[in-house]
């Protein structure tokens, strides 16, 4: 069952919207909005903000790279980001963006999304067997639980 639309669309409350999301998940409760994964269908560039000591960093990836797991961590390969890694040991919280022109959105051609979550970097483990398997070139993968996921176009 998925819960999408309740995510954080009328929340004006991050705070209470990642409250909710964390009560969803216990509930075994899908929050991966469909209109997330049929993003991830089409080409497109995925930003993924990070915080460290020196201040905010971004890296990149593509739409395509994403992989959902059953428990809905996101999946994405690590080839460097060497430098997120270190921001991720910092401070573990993510900010990604990502789109699509060709998936039709809220006001139309082109949706969005917002996903604010915790990642971690892991060089073993199914989700990183998953990963190295598609990309072998993977030195590590990020796997990321979001708290929150807003539409944002
Ligand atoms: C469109 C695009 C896709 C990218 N995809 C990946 C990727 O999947 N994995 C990766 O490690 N780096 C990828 N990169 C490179 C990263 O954005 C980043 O520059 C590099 O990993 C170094 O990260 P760091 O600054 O954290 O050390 C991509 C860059 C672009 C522009």
């Amino acid at each position: 069952m998925y819960s999408n639309l309740r995510i954080n669309k009328n929340h004006d409350e991050t705070g209470s919207a990642a409250l909710h999301l964390l009560i969803e998940h216990n509930r075994g409760i899908k929050m991966i909005p469909e209109k997330l994964t049929e993003v991830l269908k089409h080409d497109g560039v995925v930003a993924i903000a990070t915080l460290g000591q020196d201040g905010p960093h971004m890296v990149n990836t593509w739409n395509s790279y994403i992989r959902i797991t059953d428990a809905e961590r996101l999946l994405i390969p690590v080839g460097y980001m060497h430098r997120t890694e270190a921001n991720i040991s910092f401070n573990n919280q993510v900010l990604i963006t990502l789109g699509s022109r060709k998936v039709p959105g809220n006001i139309g051609p082109g949706a969005g999304f917002l996903i604010k979550g915790i990642a971690s970097i892991e060089t073993s483990g199914s989700d990183f067997e998953v990963t190295k398997a598609k990309f072998s070139w993977a030195r590590a993968v990020m796997a990321v639980t979001a708290n929150s996921i807003e539409q944002t176009l």
